[in-house]
């Protein structure tokens, strides 16, 4: 889970009634582009930005992913939110939604995550 800073601002992204499970929406936060994206019932916030080449990250698929596994074993992570991941829509490249790391560069490749929370009736993120 991602905390948030001393400095960090409260935005009202949307009342919860009007954001359902499966959604992305793409907000602009001081200067930032981010990507809050509700699954499977929990709220994650994403750089809009891909490390990559810059691609527009929260455009992609939200989904699961094959996890490394040994010979001839399937281990597809599914609806785990630990393991779930967006697309980059232009590359492919995977980042969990919870950390922002890359599946397959964890530790040199990540997008920055931001708290988003629920605060009477409205997902707020916090920047
Ligand atoms: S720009 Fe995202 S994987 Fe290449």
């Amino acid at each position: 889970m991602t905390t948030k800073s001393a400095t960090a601002t409260r935005h009202v992204v949307a009342p919860l009634e009007e954001f359902p499970d499966g959604e992305t929406r793409i907000v602009e936060v001081k200067g930032r582009s981010i990507g809050v994206i509700h699954d499977n019932g929990t709220f994650f916030a994403l750089r809009n930005v891909c490390p990559h080449h810059g691609a527009p990250l929260c455009a992609g698929r939200v989904q699961g992913f094959m996890r490394p596994s040994e010979p001839h074993v399937y281990d597809y992570s599914g609806d785990d939110a630990d393991d779930r991941v967006v697309l980059c829509p232009w590359h492919g490249y995977k980042f969990r939604l919870k950390d922002g790391r890359s599946v397959t560069e964890p530790e040199t490749s990540r997008v920055r995550t931001y708290e988003v929370a629920v605060e009477d009736g409205e997902v707020v993120l916090y920047v």
